[in-house]
């Protein structure tokens, strides 16, 4: 299966994963076949993006390193919780909903200790309809794995899972208007955005689940390493490591969406800025245990490899990033090719050489390769 961005959908492509909105209700279930109306309706939502069948890699589904379930469940609770209208009773229930959240963290961290081999292969894990609340949810799981990673006690994994779920708690007091703008932001708009740390820390506070180790999650996920950050400007060791955690995870996960004001970047790219930013914008050995987690091809990317052949991503092994397993299906000179798989961690003589647009060669292989 690959993901294909929804103006290069065509009538008869099917489905390979189902979609949902962010209150979990099933918009498109796996194994429907695009119509010309579905597209339409598609693109009418606002659908940035689905993954389709592409009659290669059929038998090798993408396996996410926590189930749909939990992630629809997280997703709906981080969503009740920052939708909480300001009043009275916000506190009462936001603490209710919190404690429902605390459940799922517990959960979350349950299902990375028992997929310890997975590495993050779904390069859209995004309901369509909302960013914020997603967003959360994947910073969360790409920052507990970063824990794992790090040894870190079962403890400390619930404050990091905490504390990184509700990070930008405090953007709920950051009036919409600037939250959602479009156009470039003025200098005084940006300081009312900067301070939905501190707004996020006392919020973070006031609520008796949350641990005063996770409250400095929100509070500091915007500073770095050498003191380029907000609001503290603080530098090295005086970020706690839990919120450093959470700053490399939300810069990873922002750069790889689509967002309105530009398209995602590709993983690999965003893999590289990361691993550039180590000693400068981030600890180096934080960013070396987040990038460990992190499949820079994921399963879906069309590689030229050093042969001039091309090949889809199938699936990678943990330790061996740049080596994923691929499936050859056209020769250098264009000729197709009877699907054969390569380990590029065995082959050591091939290499990836570029990643390849993922609708090229996409008709040849969904039209006559499909099997039903
Ligand atoms: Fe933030």
């Amino acid at each position: 299966m690959r993901r294909l961005a929804v103006s290069r959908l065509r009538p008869g492509m099917r489905v390979a994963r189902p979609l949902y909105s962010s209150s979990g209700t099933l918009l498109i279930n796996r194994g429907v076949v695009l119509t010309a109306g579905i597209i339409r309706r598609l693109v009418e939502l606002g659908v940035p993006g689905l993954y389709i069948e592409d009659g290669l890699a059929l038998d090798l589904p993408v396996e996410d390193v926590i189930r749909d379930e939990t992630r629809l469940k997280a997703v709906q609770q981080v969503r009740e919780l920052l939708t909480a209208e300001n009043g009275a009773e916000r506190l009462q229930r936001a603490l209710v909903r919190v404690e429902k959240i605390a459940r799922t963290i517990d959960e979350i961290i349950d299902e990375l200790l028992a997929k310890k081999d997975l590495v993050v292969n779904l390069t859209d894990i995004r309901t369509w309809d909302d960013y914020t609340f997603c967003h959360s949810v994947n910073v969360c799981v790409l920052s507990l794995l970063t824990g794992l990673t790090l040894g870190l006690s079962r403890a400390d994994l619930f404050h990091l899972g905490m504390g990184t779920i509700l990070h930008d708690l405090g953007k709920v007091k950051v009036p919409r208007d600037i939250l959602n703008k479009a156009t470039r932001l003025t200098d005084e708009e940006f300081s009312v955005i900067k301070r939905h740390t501190q707004w996020g820390y006392q919020m973070a506070q006031e609520i008796a689940t949350v641990s005063r180790l996770a409250a400095t999650i929100p509070l500091q996920h915007h500073e770095r390493y050498q003191g380029q950050g907000y609001p503290g400007g603080l530098q090295g060791a005086e970020i706690h490591d839990l919120a450093a955690i959470c700053g490399i995870a939300d810069v990873f996960d922002a750069l790889t969406a689509d967002r309105i004001y530009r398209p995602a970047v590709p993983v690999h790219e965003a893999y590289e800025y990361l691993a550039a930013t180590g000693g400068y914008l981030f600890d180096y050995r934080l960013v070396r245990a987040f990038l460990e987690n992190v499949a820079p091809y994921p399963a879906g990317t069309l590689v030229r490899l050093s042969t001039g052949e091309v090949a889809l991503v199938v699936g990678t092994r943990r330790g061996k990033p740049k080596c994923p397993l691929v499936r050859v299906f056209l020769a250098a000179d264009g000729r197709r090719l009877a699907p054969y798989e390569l380990d590029l961690a065995e082959e050591t003589q091939v290499y990836i050489g570029e990643v390849i647009p993922g609708d090229q060669f996409l008709h040849s292989t969904t039209v006559e390769g499909s099997p039903d």
